[in-house]
């Protein structure tokens, strides 16, 4: 049964396919999150909200990790994180190995970072970008595929770095 589980994942990530979305805030990306939420129902897109559930102060590292974790395990195909600058979110969800997040203010970023490297989260801050320009960036980033063939390549080479230990 876990091996199916496994091969099921492994399909449905290698054919682009995204069945759940992962998505976490810290308070300053608690309403960006919402207006985020609002294209992903628009988009018919299912996703799972990590938190933060209010706009009481909290810890970007908590949530985004949570999240984070919940995309390198495969529960989730992408994720989705907003906090202020997007900046500490990212960095927290790159610490977890399988996870390549890109910080993104602007569409053109968002598409070549699924193009050429495979990302699987992004990050926008809610201080940066304003809501029209957020949905337009996520929305070009979950409908971007990667290209693969030398981008491929390497991506390897980036997992290779993740998982060498010196
Ligand atoms: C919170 O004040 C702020 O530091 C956080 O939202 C984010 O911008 C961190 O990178």
């Amino acid at each position: 049964m876990q091996e199916f589980a496994g091969y099921f994942r492994d399909y449905r990530q290698k054919r682009g396919y995204i069945t759940m979305i992962a998505i976490a805030n810290d308070h300053v990306g608690y309403e960006l999150k919402h207006m985020v939420i609002e294209l992903l129902d628009e988009m018919g897109l299912k996703y799972h909200d990590f938190g933060a559930y209010d706009t009481e102060r909290s810890d970007y590292p908590t949530f985004g990790g949570i999240a984070a974790k919940a995309v390198a395990k495969g529960e989730c195909e992408r994720g989705i994180l907003l906090c202020g600058t997007g900046v500490g979110i990212s960095i927290t969800a790159n610490k977890v190995q399988g996870v390549r997040c890109v910080v993104c203010s602007e569409p053109y970023s968002a598409i070549l970072s699924r193009k050429h490297n495979d990302t699987n989260m992004i990050a926008i801050g809610s201080r940066v970008v304003g809501p029209e320009l957020a949905r337009m960036i996520v929305k070009e980033w979950l409908t971007t595929d990667f290209e693969g063939g030398r981008h491929q390549m390497r991506v390897d080479i980036i997992r290779e770095i993740e998982q060498s230990r010196d």
